[in-house]
């Protein structure tokens, strides 16, 4: 005979691999406060409608509050051969309050059930993740303040394009995750809705009341369908989108960040509490933190796509296949939360060498605007383009830098450069001369800046 809480029609007991092979419990214990809080609305709501007593639904409440402070305590013992979080639970009711407890289950199924549990948590962990997200993007913003006068080179095909002010770049990032996190808020709206009450696929025939267990539990609505609520995993895949998106933030914003801290670049120094040491070459100082968050871009991804795998052939509804749906979510909660704090703790920690990117942020990198000035005078584009060409093949030849030419040298290449075009070879001086909207400028930063902080103030 079957110990199992499904036993009834099986006549021997289940394969010890079939078990180890089908369990979820070592993972979806996770899920245990979760489905406590849903078991607890869905009896109180048996009780309430009638289904069952007032005073089993009682006990069963009483009996579960009881469960999770074992669980919360570390007491509870966890068993592999009950399969999963719910019937660990179920079982222990049971065994608490007598044959009762069998009477949780009226009225639901596992499949309701376990996305109900699922959604309770996703929604909490979004607002985790946004809440992180919030202290990322407030530190970005503090770190834009502090580098407004400071005026570094901007990249594109890692040469060295045209100067910013250094606060330009900590604002780009600020959008980026100030996106993310409107994704996440966006996501929320569709995690945000009750499956519980939909059985194991075609509804409950037993006179539940839905309103009443989603008010209990918080959800905004109530999903509308049985077979989309028991079987869809979309918003879920969604939610495991948004991480990966995130992610690659995270990474991008880490090379960077990797890459100016080198030796070689020498624009930025990290602390030594948010750095690494090598065991073997003493002058090393390595930046981890944020090579595994680059690193670890590559498991959220993963998650990404093991789940849309997982769905892509499934017949409908419910199979057993979705429980693979946890594992992938569980690990980009806890990776993309950790990146976030890592990134926020590096932005406020970073310390900018001012001279080392003023440096940098002249020479050639200010070409463009040689070229522009004749431009302004009347020269077509390409061909004040082709001039400055000339002029920086002139001065790299001789081994100078932009900023030694004189005016005598330059009235060489055209008659059109005056006094005035010397005052461009200076990168605080071009940097502002970008005054168009979304532009570098210092009153553009200055703008933006506010605009933020009006906005992470609201908030
Ligand atoms: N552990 C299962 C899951 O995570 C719970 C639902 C099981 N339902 C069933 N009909 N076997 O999906």
């Amino acid at each position: 005979m079957s110990k199992k809480l499904w036993g009834g029609r099986f006549s021997e007991g289940t394969d010890e691999f079939v078990e180890e092979f089908t369990e979820s419990v070592s993972f979806d214990k996770e899920l245990a406060i979760y489905d406590i809080k849903g078991s607890i609305a869905h009896a109180k709501m048996l009780g309430e409608q009638e289904i069952i007593s007032k005073e089993d639904a009682e006990k069963i409440i009483k009996g579960l509050e009881e469960i999770k402070k074992e669980i919360e305590s570390g007491k509870f013992k966890w068993k592999k051969e009950l399969e999963d979080v719910h019937m660990n639970i179920e079982k222990a009711l049971i065994e608490k309050i007598g044959s009762i407890g069998g009477k949780l289950h009226t009225g639901r199924s596992r499949n309701d059930q376990v996305i109900t549990a699922f959604r309770l948590y996703l929604k909490e962990e979004i607002n985790n993740i946004i809440m992180l997200l919030k202290e990322l993007k407030k530190a970005l913003l503090n770190k834009a303040k502090e580098t407004v006068d400071i005026v570094a080179p901007a990249y594109t095909h890692l040469q060295k394009a045209q100067p910013i002010r250094l606060a330009h770049y900590f604002l780009a990032y600020l959008e980026m995750y100030n996106r993310d996190e409107e994704r996440f808020k966006d996501n929320l709206k569709r995690v945000d809705q009750m499956p519980l009450g939909s059985g194991a696929l075609a509804g409950v025939d037993f006179p539940i009341d839905r309103e009443k267990t989603a008010k209990e539990l918080g959800f905004s609505s109530i999903m509308r369908n049985s077979l989309d609520a028991t079987s869809s995993r979309d918003s879920i895949i969604e939610f495991l989108s948004n991480c990966a998106i995130c992610m690659s933030n995270l990474s991008r914003q880490s090379e960077d960040f990797i890459i100016w801290n080198s030796t070689e670049f020498s624009y930025i120094e990290l602390p030594d509490k948010l750095t690494t040491g090598s065991s073997i070459m003493p002058q090393k100082k390595n930046p981890d933190v944020l090579e595994l968050i680059r690193g670890k871009t590559g498991r959220v991804y993963g998650n990404l796509i093991a789940l849309l795998t997982t769905v892509k052939g499934l017949p409908l509804a419910y199979n057993r296949d979705l429980q693979e749906d946890k594992e992938p979510v569980f690990d980009s909660v806890k990776t993309l939360k950790g990146s976030i704090i890592g990134m926020t703790k590096i932005v406020e920690g970073l310390k900018p060498n001012k001279e080392r990117m003023e440096r940098e942020a002249g020479g050639f990198a200010l070409a463009t605007d040689l070229a522009n000035y004749l431009v302004r005078k009347g020269v077509p584009f390409r061909e004040a383009h082709h001039i400055v060409g000339k002029i920086v093949s002139y001065l790299v030849n001789q081994n100078r830098e932009l900023e030694s030419i004189t005016l005598e040298e330059l009235k060489t290449f055209s008659e059109l450069f005056d006094k005035d075009s010397l005052k461009i070879l200076n990168p605080y001086y071009v940097a502002d001369a970008r005054n168009s909207y979304g532009g570098t400028a210092k009153n553009r930063i200055l703008e933006q800046i506010e605009y933020w902080e009006g906005k992470l103030k609201e908030s």
